[in-house]
């Protein structure tokens, strides 16, 4: 039995690990997640199979599922990154409570000192239960800010990182004091519960809304972490395997979200971003004026145009403008014009955003290209529609050295031979600085919101 039991976690392994690849392209996502929530139900079948009172384990799994049911059936897409940020809580949370009640499991046969076999057993109990805490509460203020219940604004004050630095110093102090004795050691526990709650609170009030997608990563990360550790509690190959996969593909993405904002975690974590002391200010005033454009004159250059290119930003969420896109573009196309979407990578405020509501208008995955594809054609694109992206297209980002996004790689759209730029006013976007594509010769602004603007475009090609 033991070897089936072994053999099924292996397996499990194996399709998480293939579940993980195909979420590489959009193509084979779905199938990518079907195949991962069948490698977590062998899993959960082979620990089950161990012999536990499934009296208990049927009725948690209940409730949890319609719980996850509901949810996840109820939420708009918009809103994935808190429902994540809550995922990640409860996942943080749980980890805490093996370690916890492992350690109270085991507590008796500590008393006469830990023998050397335990030793590590002593160590995954502290950080299960520490990482599963800052996890828990950082989790929970990522989700109040996400979904505007708190302000969105970076909370700071003189000597934040100093207290942190205390917090975490305590921490370590109370987990050696917990290895070296962890029978008596019941106070320091309890303190180190309560301070990686902390921890977690204080860590992520700092963090501005808009950075909170980096922050939900991390913490991603960090459950995955926790996790790992509470499958070396209680020895669990396929709990250490699962968690140390979450807690790797976690640290990748933040680092792939970091490099593309051309920011380093640090900065992300400390700086306050977006607390108004950060953005402002330090780029150059853009020179000239920018020039409207109304939806009856820019139905006569697009009709004219054989290349079109839409790039979306967060204004598109914001609007809801998909479908309307997706409508503009399949008339463009039949009115003979080349039709492609580009995506930056942080484009809106969580990875993927623009591919989910692309995907969610049934745009065509062949019409979808990165930025790396986009930008070496885009001088033979004949108009480039921007709808509500502002950071991601401003090309200050290459040449204006005292911009906070110098360094940002961007959709080079101020090299096509005409620009779109749909939003409703000259308001800068996420970064806080001017966009001087808005002042250039080929550049038109098409004022108001991204959904009408499409429409009134739909509406002058319908007649
Ligand atoms: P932003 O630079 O934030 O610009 C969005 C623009 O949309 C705004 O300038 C706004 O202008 C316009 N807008 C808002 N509502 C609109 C509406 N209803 N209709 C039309 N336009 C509307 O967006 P972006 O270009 O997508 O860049 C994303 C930014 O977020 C980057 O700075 C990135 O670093 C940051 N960020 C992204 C992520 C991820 S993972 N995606 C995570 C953290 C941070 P008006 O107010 O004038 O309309």
């Amino acid at each position: 039995m033991e070897v089936l039991i072994e053999l099924a976690y292996v397996l499990s392994a194996v399709l998480f690990i293939f579940g993980l690849k195909m979420l590489g392209s959009a193509n084979t996502a779905r199938r990518g997640n079907l195949l991962s929530a069948f490698g977590m139900l062998i899993a959960v079948i082979a620990t089950v199979a161990q012999g536990l009172d499934l009296k208990f384990i049927l009725l948690g799994a209940a409730i949890g599922g319609i719980i996850g049911l509901v949810a996840a059936i109820r939420v708009p897409m918009t809103s994935m990154p808190e429902f994540v940020a809550l995922f990640n809580g409860t996942g943080g949370l749980a980890s805490l409570l093996v370690g916890w009640a492992e350690y109270r499991n085991r507590m008796e046969n500590w008393t006469e000192g830990v023998p050397q076999d335990d030793l590590i057993s002593v160590i995954a109990i502290y950080l299960a239960v520490l990482i599963g805490g800052v996890t828990f509460t950082g989790s929970i203020i990522a989700y109040l800010k996400l979904s505007e219940k708190i302000g969105g604004k970076p909370f700071l004050y003189t000597g934040q990182q100093f207290v942190n630095g205390v917090l975490v110093l305590g921490i370590v102090g109370c987990g050696v004091a917990f290895v070296l004795d962890p029978a008596g050691m019941h106070t320091p526990f309890l303190v180190a519960v309560g301070a990686s709650f902390l921890l977690g609170i204080l860590f992520t009030i700092p963090i501005g809304g808009a950075d909170m997608p980096v922050v939900i990563s991390l913490l991603n990360s960090y459950s995955g972490l926790a996790a790992c550790a509470a499958g070396f509690v209680i020895s669990n190959t396929v709990l250490i395997v699962s968690g140390a996969l979450v807690g790797a593909s976690g640290i990748v993405l933040t680092t792939i979200m970091c490099k593309a904002m051309n920011r380093s975690l640090a900065n992300v974590l400390f700086s306050g971003f977006g607390s108004g002391t950060t953005a402002s200010g330090t780029a150059t005033a853009v020179q000239g004026e920018a020039k409207p454009i109304v939806a009856e004159d820019a139905y006569y250059v697009l009709e004219a145009a054989s290349s079109v290119v839409f790039v979306p930003g967060y204004g598109m969420a914001v609007a809801q403008a998909q479908h309307a896109v997706r409508e503009l573009g399949d008339i463009l196309e039949e009115n003979g014009a080349e039709v492609k979407y580009a995506v930056h990578p942080v484009a809106g405020r969580m990875p993927g955003h623009m591919n989910v509501l692309l995907a969610e208008a049934n745009v065509p995955y062949e019409q979808l290209y990165e930025m790396d594809d986009i930008n070496p054609v885009i001088a033979n694109v004949d108009v480039a529609i921007v709808i509500g992206a502002n950071d991601v297209v401003n090309p200050a980002a290459r040449t204006e050295e005292s911009s906070p996004i110098y360094g940002m790689p961007i959709i080079n759209v101020d090299y096509a031979r005409s620009v779109f730029v749909l939003k409703r006013s000259m308001r800068s976007g996420f970064a806080g600085v001017e966009n001087p594509l808005f002042f250039n010769e080929n550049t038109r602004m098409l004022f108001g919101d991204a959904k009408a603007s499409i429409e009134a475009l739909v509406g002058q090609f319908k007649g």
